[in-house]
């Protein structure tokens, strides 16, 4: 049975935390979620950790779609969400349905996230929410607004936090199911969480969130490049050059295959 939207919003009122990751495939993401991941999150970061670009901005929603129907296949327990990319909800609430209906249909996720918590968004999280489509919102540092805002930690100000907190609040009354709150003061996530009815899910956030996400590649060490916030749990880029490079040596050396690898006959019954 997969997690469903009601059970996160009962576990913050629980207090017991929601683990998210991030997944671009379908290996990882059943390795995720047969180890207990509550939410994966089909994160546009994609771009970056799966596809090689620089931000998160090129990647399309084809290839979000494409990636997130993969993970989907991939999963059983876990709620699967599915970031829209930039441009694909940012004209109109119309654009927003459109984009979030294919994730949904084509894809088969099972809610979608979208980033910024102005009036435009919080009115695009409510038809979303309007046509059955379950939101997830995202505020604070916002990587599509990169060249706006560029990576570096928001809600530092009071007025800055002000409106980030209004933000939420907002998208929390537009129906949104939970919001990802990135790179914001500790104190400034943990006063959002205790004003709204919805998990927070922070990410650079703090401790005090309803849950934690972190992006897949950070947590297994296999970014070339670390927000400070993220933290490595293992080291898969080191065990992967390990692996290659014995590999390596073994067929130059012509260890590999050894002769036990050549099928004796018994094994196909002839
Ligand atoms: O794209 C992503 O991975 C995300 C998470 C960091 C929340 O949006
Ligand atoms: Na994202």
């Amino acid at each position: 049975m997969s997690i469903t939207i009601r059970q996160l919003i009962d576990w913050k009122h629980q207090r017991r935390p929601i683990v998210a990751l991030t997944a671009w495939d379908w290996s990882f993401a059943r390795l995720l979620d047969a180890a207990g991941a509550d939410l994966i999150l089909v994160g546009d970061s994609l771009a970056m950790v799966a596809l090689g670009h620089a931000t998160t901005l090129p990647v399309t929603l084809d290839e979000m779609l494409h990636h997130a129907a993969a993970v989907r296949r991939g999963v059983e327990r876990a709620l699967v969400v599915c970031d829209l990319p930039f441009m694909s909800f940012q004209e109109s609430s119309a654009q927003a349905i459109r984009s979030a209906g294919r994730a949904l249909k084509e894809a088969g996720v099972q809610a979608v996230k979208l980033e910024g918590g102005h009036a435009a968004a919080a009115a695009s999280v409510e038809r979303l929410v309007e046509a059955g489509i379950p939101v997830m919102g995202h505020v604070g540092l916002t990587p599509q607004s990169v060249h706006r805002l560029g990576f570096r930690q928001q809600g530092k100000t009071p007025t800055a936090a002000e409106r980030i907190a209004r933000e939420a609040s907002a998208l929390a009354e537009a129906g949104a199911f939970a919001i990802v709150l990135e790179h914001i003061p500790s104190e400034l996530a943990a006063r959002i969480t205790a004003d709204i009815s919805i998990p927070t899910i922070g990410i650079g956030a703090g401790t005090a969130c309803d849950g934690q996400v972190l992006v897949t590649a950070d947590l297994l060490g296999l970014s070339p490049r670390q927000p400070p916030f993220a933290k490595a749990y293992a080291d898969l880029g080191a065990i992967v050059t390990r692996a290659v490079k014995d590999y390596a040596e073994d067929v130059r050396s012509r260890r590999f295959p050894d002769n036990g690898a050549i099928a004796p006959t018994s094994e196909t019954g002839t």
